[in-house]
């Protein structure tokens, strides 16, 4: 059944982090390890950037199907609101957060930043309508990875508040994933051209979440940590497994190929 997005609208919200406890004195009596901390600082600023995003993807032509504006209106509310919820975690160790460290990020990308809306309007225009599946699958791709990073750091760092919070997020995660993947299957499936153009930008220019904006040293980290053994390597097998499945995308191998590059065994 198709995905309905007004329905999605109307239950949609910030993530609730109501009947947690006290965060503050939860992570004082069982603080995060360095590594699990580290790991949030990313998906922080990643989760927080989101809005950023939306500024180059409303660029394309995606922006003309009210169905897909409505759903990227809701998911940036959404993210947005991951982006705060790991906040609180941050600033129950004491840690930066918020407009501190979004501000410093926004502040340090750099000259290329400005003309990101550029790009993504050359890219749009260039390849037309069948921009929107190339859209819809990389979205499915990226969603998919979160949720996976999600689940990954809460078996790393084994902290009960910390494993409700991320489970709730988790769940948001699991209805953005349900929209783009619905999305890329039916426009994949519709159109040989999209699925050509789709496996060409996803093989040739796919790189994991946050790569683009945050530093090098820290998407190694993060990606090295969370892929990291025999869980890590079933996570990027079960999604490509998943990206098999889209209407033309079979074989690309992108996650193993990034657990290979990050976390080789
Ligand atoms: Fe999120
Ligand atoms: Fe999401």
């Amino acid at each position: 059944m198709a995905f309905d997005v007004d329905a999605y609208a109307r239950a949609a919200g910030p993530v609730r982090t109501d009947g947690l406890g006290d965060l503050n004195e939860q992570f004082a009596r069982q603080p995060l390890s360095e590594d699990a901390l580290r790991c949030l600082r990313y998906m922080h600023d990643v989760e927080s950037h989101t809005v950023c995003y939306l500024r180059d993807l409303l660029m394309t032509a995606s922006h003309k199907d009210p169905r897909i504006t409505t759903f990227l209106t809701v998911w940036n509310y959404e993210e947005h609101s991951h982006g705060e919820a790991i906040g609180a975690v941050l600033a129950a160790h004491g840690e930066a957060h918020g407009e501190e460290r979004i501000g410093r990020l926004r502040r340090s990308q750099g000259r290329f930043d400005a003309v990101r809306p550029l790009v993504s309007w050359l890219a749009s225009s260039a390849v037309g309508d069948d921009f929107v599946a190339v859209h819809m699958s990389w979205g499915a791709v990226n969603e998919w990875t979160t949720r996976a990073g999600y689940a990954r750091l809460i078996e790393r760092a084994g902290h009960p508040t910390l494993t409700a919070l991320l489970g709730r997020i988790m769940a948001q995660e699991s209805r953005h994933i349900a929209f783009y993947a619905g999305e890329a299957r039916a426009r994949l499936a519709a159109s040989p051209r999209a699925r050509r153009i789709t496996r060409w930008a996803l093989g040739k220019r796919w790189a994991p979440v946050g790569s683009g904006v945050m530093p090098a040293q820290e998407t190694a980290f993060v990606l090295g940590h969370l892929l990291d053994g025999p869980s890590g390597r079933h996570e990027a097998d079960r999604i490509d497994a998943l990206i098999d499945r889209l209407p033309g995308q079979a074989g690309l191998g992108l996650l193993t190929g990034t657990a290979s590059r990050y976390a080789p065994a």
